[in-house]
């Protein structure tokens, strides 16, 4: 909810209102746990007062100037940290910004501030410096549903000469002094999504990615915790950057203001210049506050993520997450129009819904060497075309879907060979490649225009609903005209999917970048889904898929069963606990069908009903995860229809009998029935209960001598917790929790 305190409350949709300077006023958006309050000052921007929980800070009665001491050898009046923190106000921190006009410029202070509010919970502030003749503008929103604030900021040049920007936040917040550690995430291809952990200290916090595209190795994502912060307790200050190029975030201390929290664009030398009249916006970046752990601040963004999610206009429930067959690791490059047609109705009859045939289709693609940049059918593997296969899919019952790598070139293509200089490459350098290929310079409007056409052209001619969209190298040597074109690349990039979605708004897309390496909330506003990790061992995906949890919600994680052993590790696991990892996000299937043995498959095919059976209450719910001890983790997700509750062993038990798993979900005064289910062998179906109303043999072949778990009260799952039965290392248990009543 939005309020301005005292005269600010006069302020009216869109009227904008300058600061009286004999009260104190403040900006406040609350949400349900959450609350901001900013504080305004005569000119200058708003001063930062609180970012956290709600309720705990009474607005302040004061100003905070009035409040505080003047140090010795110090400015007689303090500059506290504002909303956008400038060099020319005396501020020691960092700035908001960094702009110059050849050199002059360069310090800025504002003159004038007007708030502006557009809807209850949301409003802009206009900032003016008259001096060094730049505008500024700060949206801030706060979902008083899901406590998501989403900033963005806007700089405007009004000067006569052109300007230099090397750096615009998009937004600028306090952290308090009890914030004592980061936690963020980076990996490589194959080993994605690994979680960092950084002591908060005076040196500051800074990560920065370089690689042209979101990275693997540095997500833009971070959640700052407290001293005792968990999955379930304790405060979280989280945030991630919509922005899929560059990224750099900042924590920085300054002695007075604190912890100074700021995330942004990287942009390289001479890349931002603005001529007189023309302004930039910065990416938005998201940020929460949950008083109730990780798991709190990943609910937060689940829903908010789920709000901007192209598959979901005007917040409508997503329609349900297909099940997939993926040719890739089944198949690689070594496909043709019999070899699929023998798999459409074997992947149909294990209940698949949409075939996706990745890379490998088009013209002399028989390795990663040749072919990018083409985008027509391998005549040889495909005399006929696409049309033929498309049409055995869908006469099976099956949607289609197909791989294409867009923005990338091989030099041995038809493109490359006629358009050499559509490659970013820098005048006289070399032109390294990675996998064999160049990036398409998405600067240019010709090269977006082929694209578009070449891509409207396979959505328009063949029964397509679906492209998995690749880009399987980092930027290098990204010159366009010799000007950099990181920023420029990334624009033209959403330009083209936007074009696409709007020409073709049933056909869904998948993000995948060597994996998971454009996994960003600027590209889930145009993607339905993304491609974690080409990592399929399920042992890995489980620490995988927690942190990728943390940030993103379980409909778009793309999550396969895999064959046995994992080809990017070599690990072995069965096929009941490679399903049982892959239960929790959107399902897919990707090995070789024809080696499948019919017991095998009719095993896959009992986890794929009880994917069917979940994922509606799955893709909408609430998630939460735990650690217990003796290498188990676990994972719930509550819906309206009860808990769905995931237990599994990573590791042999340490202890004779396992301990208790504690489910700090629950309610303590519901009480709850406890109903283990057998995927692999049920489809989905709970399992009765024994004669004698005892819990049911709760591992296949163990029978477990624990009775009577029928029904619990709340408060003894959450303090006792739940027993588990002996279970071999790798393997996974399902239960569903259904209140009955307090
Ligand atoms: C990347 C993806 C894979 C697959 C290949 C195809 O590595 O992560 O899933 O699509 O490209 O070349």
């Amino acid at each position: 909810m939005f309020e301005i305190v005292y005269a600010l409350i006069e302020c009216c949709l869109n009227r904008s209102i300058k600061m009286p300077s004999h009260r104190t006023e403040f900006i406040c958006l609350n949400g349900r746990h959450s609350q901001i309050i900013l504080e305004c000052v005569e000119s200058g921007a708003p001063v930062w007062r609180h970012w956290g929980e709600a309720g705990v800070h009474p607005l302040p009665d004061a100003s905070l100037s009035s409040q505080r001491p003047v140090p010795p050898f110090s400015l007689d009046e303090p500059v506290p940290l504002t909303l956008v923190p400038t060099f020319g106000t005396g501020w020691f921190g960092p700035s908001a910004f960094h702009l110059h006009r050849d050199g002059k410029d360069w310090a800025h202070a504002f003159t004038a501030c007007h708030v502006h509010q557009l809807s209850p919970d949301h409003v802009r502030i206009d900032l003016i410096d008259d001096i060094a003749k730049i505008d500024v503008s700060v949206w801030l929103r706060l979902d008083p549903d899901d406590d998501v604030l989403t900033m963005k900021t806007r700089i405007v040049n009004r000067g006569e000469a052109k300007c230099d920007i090397g750096w615009l936040a998009a937004g600028t917040l306090p952290l308090p002094p009890e914030a004592v550690s980061v936690q963020s995430l980076s990996g490589r291809y194959g080993n994605e999504c690994l979680p960092e952990q950084d002591r908060l200290g005076r040196a500051g916090w800074r990560r920065e990615n370089r690689r042209g595209l979101t990275s693997h190795d540095i997500l833009p994502v971070a959640s700052v915790t407290g001293p005792t912060t968990d999955f379930s307790n304790g405060p979280v200050w989280s945030a991630q950057l919509a922005w899929s190029g560059n990224h750099v975030q900042t924590i920085d201390w300054n002695d007075g203001a604190g912890w100074v929290w700021q995330a942004g664009e990287g942009l390289a030398p001479g890349e931002l210049q603005l001529e007189p009249g023309a302004s930039a916006d910065s990416p938005e970046w998201l940020a929460t506050f949950s008083p109730h752990g990780l798991n709190g601040a990943a609910q937060n963004f689940h829903s908010a993520l789920r709000k901007r999610s192209p598959g979901r206009p005007d917040h409508k429930p997503a329609a349900p997450r297909l099940v997939h067959y993926n040719t890739w690791e089944g198949l690689y490059f070594d496909h043709d129009e019999d070899t699929l047609a023998g798999l459409i109705g074997k992947a149909a009859d294990l209940g698949v819904e949409r075939f996706v045939l990745d890379d490998g289709w088009f013209r002399a693609r028989n390795g990663d060497n040749v072919g990018l940049g083409d985008w027509v059918a391998d005549p040889t593997k495909y005399p006929s075309g696409l049309g033929p296969i498309a049409d055995k899919i869908i006469a099976a019952g099956m949607a289609f879907g197909l791989w294409v790598e867009p923005e990338m070139v091989n030099p041995d293509s038809e493109l490359y060979r006629a358009h050499p200089d559509w490659a970013l490459n820098l005048a006289g350098r070399d032109r390294p490649t990675a996998r064999n290929q160049l990036v398409l310079d998405m600067t240019r409007q010709d090269v977006i225009d082929y694209l578009f056409e070449r891509l409207n052209n396979l959505l328009g001619t063949l029964p397509l609903s679906y492209l998995k969209w690749d880009h399987n190298r980092e930027l290098t040597h990204a010159g366009a005209f010799e000007r950099p074109a990181f920023r420029r690349q990334v624009h033209g990039t959403y330009q083209l999917i936007d074009r696409l979605r709007a020409a073709h708004p049933h056909v869904e897309i998948e993000s995948c970048a060597a994996g998971g390496g454009r996994i960003d909330a600027g590209m889930l506003t145009r993607a339905d889904r993304v491609w974690p990790s080409d990592n399929l061992d399920a042992l890995s995906r489980l620490e995988m898929q927690s942190q990728f949890l943390q940030f993103f919600p379980p409909e778009i994680m793309g999550a396969h069963i895999g064959t046995a052993p994992a080809h990017v590790t070599g690990r072995s696991q069965s096929l009941a606990f490679r399903a049982g990892v892959a239960m929790f996000g959107h399902l897919g299937i990707e090995l070789d069908l024809r080696s499948l043995a019919s017991d095998q498959a009719a095993e896959l095919k009992s986890w794929i009903n009880f994917y069917k059976s979940i994922r509606t209450h799955l893709h909408a719910g609430q998630i939460w995860r735990g650690h217990a001890p003796d290498n188990v983790v676990w994972q719930a997700s509550a819906g309206d229809d009860g808990i769905l509750l995931a237990i599994y062993r990573t590791r042999p038990g340490e202890a004779r009998i396992a301990p208790v798993v504690r489910l700090p979900f629950v309610q303590a005064d519901m009480t709850y029935r406890v109903v283990h289910i057998h995927p692999e062998a049920t489809a989905g179906k709970a399992v009765n209960e024994n004669e004698d109303g005892r819990h049911p043999a709760v591992w296949p072949d163990r029978p477990s001598r624990d009775a009577g778990w029928r029904e619990y009260r709340g408060a003894v799952l959450s303090g006792h917790g739940l027993a588990l039965p002996l279970l071999p290392a790798e393997t996974c248990l399902f239960f569903r929790l259904v209140p009955v009543g307090s």
